[in-house]
């Protein structure tokens, strides 16, 4: 299964680049309760919870997932979007056990309190596929699987490429003065993405100054940036746990009149982000404003079909599918991290 989903992710992902990865929703949430229901007679009904349209992360994974599990594909999609509220999760997902739907598929927004909901839906005979975040359930059994990412994973390659980077323009690990603009809280990719860091801070001697929230938004990245700005003046390394947030922090540093780049000892501030989706971003790692990214891949709506055809099949998935993702960077200097015994190769973005 981890094979196929290489496979997919790599030739969806250039697919989805190919294409610019249009969106049909805002990047941020709107206010505007977005529903959408195909129909097809004999068709399999999915009720998709969404938890929001936060990031351009989010906006190319629900395409991906409305492309997948549309009309010409044999499927009902009853899309749900969530607004970034696990309350608006909740009842939509009640909503499809009353419509009896053959599948529900939810993508959480933090990881705690699904268990109530997720015991009303196995009580109603219906698999929820769990999709990009996880829940913390102490009954696995309440879902029948989940695909994503490893986010701790992500977090722990771009600490190893920092480390590579820093020492080697010969930085003593107590020079770096880093800040991280988290993600949404209890969400499985702020928590993962935030561990990577902070071990890695632990374990090197890092100087770790601060840790806020930025909810993965472009509008909050830019504000956070800026408080982080007045309340520190030694702020070399900004890591950012998305792409959007990490083009708000870079408005905000240059706002402040200071410069962002890899050149940390000529006062620059480096900034490295997780996603490689915005295409502001990319185009950001190819003049050098953002260093590194860590690929988070969106692309899961035919992994989750997948999943669904093989649970209709009366197979049984792994219950954890991980999605292979590399590292985007211009920077010369790092041509591969190793993280856990692994190697990773760092894809040039010229
Ligand atoms: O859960 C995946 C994360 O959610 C993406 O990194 C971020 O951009 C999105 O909002």
């Amino acid at each position: 299964m981890r094979q196929i989903f290489k496979k997919l992710s790599v030739l969806l992902l250039i697919s989805a680049l190919v294409a610019g990865c249009g969106s049909r929703l805002p990047k941020e949430d709107s206010g505007d309760n977005t529903e959408n229901m195909t129909k097809a007679d004999d068709a399999i009904t999915v009720g998709f919870s969404q938890l929001g349209a936060e990031s351009d992360w989010r906006s190319a994974n629900t395409d991906s997932m409305l492309s997948a599990l549309s009309e010409a594909e044999g499927y009902t999609l009853i899309y749900k979007n969530g607004q970034q509220k696990q309350a608006n999760q909740i009842t939509a997902i009640r909503t499809f056990i009353q419509q009896e739907v053959d599948y529900i598929v939810l993508a959480p927004a933090t990881e705690d309190g699904w268990d109530t909901v997720l015991d009303e839906a196995r009580q109603a005979e219906i698999p929820v596929i769990l999709v990009d975040r996880r829940v913390n359930a102490a009954d696995k059994n309440l879902y029948s699987c989940w695909v994503g990412s490893d986010f701790e994973l992500e977090g722990k390659k771009m600490a190893a490429w920092i480390k590579a980077y820093t020492e080697g323009i010969g930085m003593e690990a107590s020079d770096l003065h880093i800040v991280n603009i988290q993600g949404s809280i209890g969400s499985t990719a702020q928590i993962g993405r935030t561990r990577g860091l902070a071990n890695a801070a632990r374990d090197n001697g890092w100087d770790l100054m601060a840790e806020i929230s930025g909810d993965f938004t472009e509008t909050r990245g830019r504000e956070v940036m800026a408080a982080l700005l007045k309340r520190f003046d030694n702020i070399n390394v900004v890591y950012c746990e998305n792409d959007n947030m990490a083009i708000g922090a870079i408005d905000a540093i240059e706002s402040a009149g200071k410069r962002v780049g890899k050149n940390i000892q000529r006062g620059e501030i480096m900034v490295v982000s997780f996603d490689g989706v915005n295409e502001t971003a990319l185009e950001y790692t190819r003049a050098g404003k953002i260093s590194c990214i860590a690929e988070c891949n969106p692309l899961h709506g035919p992994r989750v079909r997948a999943l669904i055809e093989m649970l209709r099949n009366g197979e049984t998935p792994e219950k954890f599918n991980y999605v292979d993702e590399t590292l985007f960077s211009s920077v010369e200097s790092v041509s591969e991290v190793t993280v856990d015994g692994e190697t990773y190769t760092v894809e040039k973005n010229y």
